[in-house]
């Protein structure tokens, strides 16, 4: 295990959308250890961002005062320059992040996870030039570190994975255009660590799920629409296969490789259930005490990818564990949904309507029964 720790005691962190699903558990996992760290969240709020995701520290005095949110684009220099100055480190979460909206309009994407991306690094870098000029101190006059970079990507730049898992030196091979941007975010990343000297590095996470996840995701979906006893939108032959993340793993995995990380490398977050939608879904009705009969067989998502796997072995090496397993996780995640319905129907009202049609209306209309159903799992 890498001994060096990045981050100082009291560190500043910028959080680039920390309002929206994974964000915003890092940012209430920290701030609720209560070791000192203070967090500025720039954040656009998007359809997918929402501040009641950080209610719960700002329910707390102590916590609400070590966090600063700030609404605003990550792709607006005059934004992020003052914020990543200020920084020691910074996290950029912010994507337009479901791959079904990727399809629908794929602009927005394209901005924020290239533009974007870009804008962030090159105030990493105007830090680092600073830093070589003399010109940026710690309160004491000290020669202040620049801030480290860490660019959430995902397990989706490697394309679809027919067989075995993907190791972080495998070919980028993105199909549909979120995992386009995001590969292209990946790239500038590295071409700022080799050509300026910027200390960046990647991870690259699995399908993760959780507490506060955006309805418009298969498990938050499935789950709300069977609470009011609709039809659940399965894509295809539902055999896709996808590795499950619980949202407070993928935070701490992201926070070991920001403190412990090698600049210029990426690091893989696997999950800890392999399945098929099928039997993720099985799991989600049986949890909810709903029956199968509402699952539906509609047409497939274009270009839909098969399977995500990756190995963990690098991550491992830093020391990382992930701490739920898929049976715990979906417990406390049904469980989060039941008690929260507040949340999600306010997400479900404006204009989700408008998108839920767009998206499922003609599929919902020409679908059919999903099938036998997958065999209840042993115990
Ligand atoms: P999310 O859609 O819930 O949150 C994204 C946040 O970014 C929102 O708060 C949104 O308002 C903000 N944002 C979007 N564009 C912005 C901009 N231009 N400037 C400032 N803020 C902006 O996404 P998520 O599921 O929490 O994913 C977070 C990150 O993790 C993304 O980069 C995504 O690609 C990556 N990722 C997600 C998963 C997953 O399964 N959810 C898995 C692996 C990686
Ligand atoms: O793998 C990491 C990625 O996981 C992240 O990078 C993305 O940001 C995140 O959205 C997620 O992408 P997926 O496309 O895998 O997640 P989604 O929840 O949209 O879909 C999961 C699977 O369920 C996928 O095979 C498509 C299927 N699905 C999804 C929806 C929304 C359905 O069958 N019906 C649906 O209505």
């Amino acid at each position: 295990m890498s001994a060096v720790d990045r981050l100082r005691p009291g560190s500043t962190l910028l959080v680039t959308g920390g309002a929206g699903f994974i964000g915003s558990c890092f940012v209430r996992d920290i701030l609720g250890r209560d070791d000192g760290t203070r967090i500025t969240v720039l954040d656009t709020l998007t359809y997918a961002g929402n501040e009641a995701n950080l209610q719960p520290v700002l329910d707390d005095p102590a916590q609400a005062a070590r966090l600063r949110f700030v609404r605003g684009d990550i792709a607006d220099p005059a934004m992020v320059r003052p914020l990543v100055a200020e920084a020691d480190a910074v996290v950029n979460f912010a994507a337009e992040s479901h791959v079904d909206r990727s399809i629908l309009d794929p602009e927005a994407f394209l901005r924020t996870g290239v533009i974007g991306v870009h804008v962030l690094l090159d105030a990493c870098r105007a830090q680092a030039a600073a830093l070589a000029a003399g010109e940026r101190r710690t309160a004491g006059g000290d020669p202040r570190p620049a801030p480290r970079y860490l660019q959430v990507s995902t397990d989706e730049v490697y394309g679809s994975v027919e067989s075995g898992r993907s190791v972080e030196s495998d070919a980028l091979a993105p199909r549909s255009p979120y995992s386009a941007a995001k590969a292209s975010g990946e790239l500038l990343v590295r071409s700022y660590v080799v050509t300026h000297g910027v200390d960046a590095v990647v991870t690259r996470g699995s399908n993760t799920y959780g507490p506060y996840h955006h309805p418009e995701k298969l498990i938050p979906l499935f789950i709300t629409n069977a609470l009011d006893d609709r039809p659940l939108p399965l894509y295809g032959d539902g055999l896709q296969q996808r590795d499950w993340l619980y949202v407070s793993d993928h935070a701490g995995a992201i926070e070991c490789v920001l403190r412990r990380g090698e600049s210029g490398e990426t690091y893989n977050i696997p999950g800890s259930a392999e399945l098929t939608n099928r039997e993720v879904v099985r799991q989600l009705l049986d949890a909810l005490g709903k029956p199968w009969s509402l699952v539906r067989t509609v047409e497939d998502r274009p270009g839909h990818d098969r399977r995500y796997a990756l190995d963990g072995s690098k991550l491992a090496a830093l020391g990382w564990r992930n701490q739920v397993d898929f049976v715990d996780g979906l417990r406390r995640t049904v469980d989060w949904f039941q008690a929260n319905e507040g949340w999600w129907r306010a997400i479900k009202g404006g204009d989700w309507d408008a998108y839920y049609e767009r998206q499922y209306g003609r599929r919902l209309a020409g679908s059919e029964a999903a099938g036998p159903e997958p065999a209840h799992p042993a115990g």
